[in-house]
C-alpha cells in the first residue's frame, strides 16, 4: 500500500463515530490520560482548559484526563495534581468540560487514587497514611502504610462515587477509573499487593471485588446512560512484567464482575498496542477484552510515536512494527473500538487532525524532550 492509499485508509476508519455506553464519540481518537502538574491546590486553571480544548479543537474525538484525584484523605501526594473535590477545583474543570464541547470534543475525568504509592508528609493532607489492600508497596515483604479497614473502603467508594456524580453535574461525558499500573485498585487486583484474607483478598475475583464495588456505587449514583470506563493493565509502574492474568480465563474471571456491575467500556493499558496478549491468538489485551466481555475497548500503546513507524510498514516491516496499518488491520476485524494516544499527543496537539485528514506527510517525528516538555 502506498502512504496516500494508507493515508486515506487511516482517514476513513478512525472517522467513523463510536458508541460507548449512552455516549456517542465523534470518531475513534482518545487522548490517554497523562498525568501533569500544572494545577496548583488542585485547581485547573485556563492553560488547561487551554490545553485540552486545543487537542478537541484538532479532532480528538474522547479526551480521557489526565488523573485527577478522588476526595479521599489518602488520595494522592502532590499539590499541583487537579483534584476532582471542592468547589473551586470542580469549577475550573467545568471550564475545561464545557470548551472541550464548544470545540466538538467529548470528555471524561480520569478518577485517581494512588493508594500505597503515596509518601506520608506529603500534600493535599500531609498527615494521611498511605492506604492499599495490606500496607504493601509493590515488591515490599513489610508494610509501610495502613491495611485499610472496612471503614476506609466503604470511604474510597464513596470517594469515587462522589466524583463521578460531580462529573455528571459539571457537564463530563462519562468517567474513567483507574485501574491501572499499581495505583490503589491495581494494588487490590494484584496478589503481589493483596495479601487479605477477606472478602477484598483470595482468587481473582476477590481481588477484583473493590472495583466491582466502586463501578456498582458509581452505576448507582450517575443516570444510566452516564458512561464509565475501566482502565486496567497487566503491567504496573515499578514492575513492567508483572501479569493479573496468565490466560484468557483467568482475565475473564476479573472482567466478567465488573461488566457486570456496570462498566460500559474497558480501557486495556498495554506498552505497545501489536504485542498478542496469550498465546495461540493475534488479539492483543483490548482485544480479548472485547472477546472476554462483549464490552467496547480502547487500545493504547506507541501509536504514532515516531514518524517513520508509518513508513516501515512500506518497507516490508509491517507486523513487527506498530505502524498504522497494522492498527488499522485490527479496526477492520473489530478487534476493539478506540485507539488512545498518548505521547503523540503531547507533542503534537495536532496530531490528531492531520490522521484524520490523511496528512501523512506532516507528521513530525517523536520527540520525547519536546513531548515531556508540555507536563512540567
Ligand atoms: C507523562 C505520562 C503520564 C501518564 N499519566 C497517566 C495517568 O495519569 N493515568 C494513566 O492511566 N496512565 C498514564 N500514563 C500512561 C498513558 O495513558 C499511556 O497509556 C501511555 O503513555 C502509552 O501510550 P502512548 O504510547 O501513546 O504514549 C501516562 C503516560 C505518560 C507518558
Amino acid at each position: 500500500m502506498t502512504v496516500a492509499a494508507s493515508a486515506s485508509r487511516a482517514a476513513e476508519i478512525l472517522s467513523r463515530p463510536v458508541s460507548l455506553g449512552g455516549l456517542t464519540v465523534p470518531n475513534r481518537i482518545a487522548m490517554a490520560p497523562m498525568t501533569r502538574m500544572f494545577s496548583p491546590g488542585g485547581v485547573p486553571g485556563e492553560d488547561v482548559v487551554s490545553y485540552y480544548a486545543r487537542r478537541a479543537a484538532a479532532g480528538v474525538g474522547l479526551i480521557v484526563t489526565e488523573g485527577t484525584y478522588v476526595g479521599h484523605e489518602s488520595a494522592g501526594q502532590s499539590d499541583r495534581v487537579p483534584r476532582f473535590h471542592g468547589e473551586e477545583q470542580l469549577a475550573g474543570w467545568a471550564k475545561v468540560a464545557e470548551a472541550v464541547h464548544a470545540a466538538g470534543g467529548t470528555i471524561v475525568p480520569q478518577l485517581w487514587h494512588i493508594g500505597m504509592v503515596r509518601n506520608q508528609g506529603e500534600p493535599p493532607v500531609a498527615d494521611a497514611p498511605a492506604v492499599g489492600p495490606s500496607g504493601l508497596r509493590l515488591g515490599a515483604t513489610e508494610p509501610t502504610g495502613k491495611a485499610m479497614t472496612q471503614a476506609d473502603i466503604d470511604a474510597v467508594i464513596g470517594a469515587f462515587a462522589e466524583a463521578a456524580a460531580a462529573a455528571e453535574r459539571i457537564g463530563f461525558d462519562g468517567v474513567e477509573l483507574h485501574g491501572a499500573h499499581g495505583y490503589l485498585l491495581d494494588q487490590f487486583l494484584w496478589e503481589g499487593t493483596n495479601r487479605r484474607t477477606d472478602a477484598y483478598g483470595g482468587d481473582r475475583v476477590a481481588r477484583a471485588k473493590l472495583s466491582e464495588e466502586i463501578v456498582a456505587a458509581v452505576r448507582e449514583t450517575v443516570s444510566a446512560d452516564f458512561p464509565i470506563i475501566f482502565r486496567y493493565s497487566q503491567w504496573k509502574q515499578e514492575a513492567y512484567r508483572a501479569r493479573l492474568a496468565e490466560t484468557p480465563e483467568e482475565l475473564e474471571s476479573i472482567l466478567t464482575p465488573l461488566a457486570a456491575a456496570g462498566v460500559d467500556a474497558f480501557h486495556a493499558s498495554t506498552r505497545r498496542y501489536w504485542v498478542p496478549e496469550f498465546e495461540d491468538s493475534d488479539l492483543n489485551l483490548a482485544g480479548w477484552t472485547k472477546k472476554l466481555t462483549g464490552k467496547p475497548a480502547i487500545t493504547v500503546g506507541s501509536v504514532g510515536l515516531d514518524g517513520g513507524d508509518f513508513l516501515k510498514s512500506f518497507q516490508g516491516e509491517g507486523a513487527e512494527v506498530g505502524d498504522l496499518d497494522n492498527l488499522l488491520d485490527r479496526f477492520e476485524r473489530d478487534e476493539f473500538d478506540m485507539v488512545a494516544v498518548g505521547r503523540a499527543l503531547l507533542q503534537d496537539p495536532q496530531w490528531a487532525r492531520k490522521v484524520l485528514d490523511g496528512r501523512f506527510d506532516e507528521l513530525a517525528p517523536y520527540d520525547a524532550a519536546a513531548a515531556l516538555k508540555t507536563l512540567s
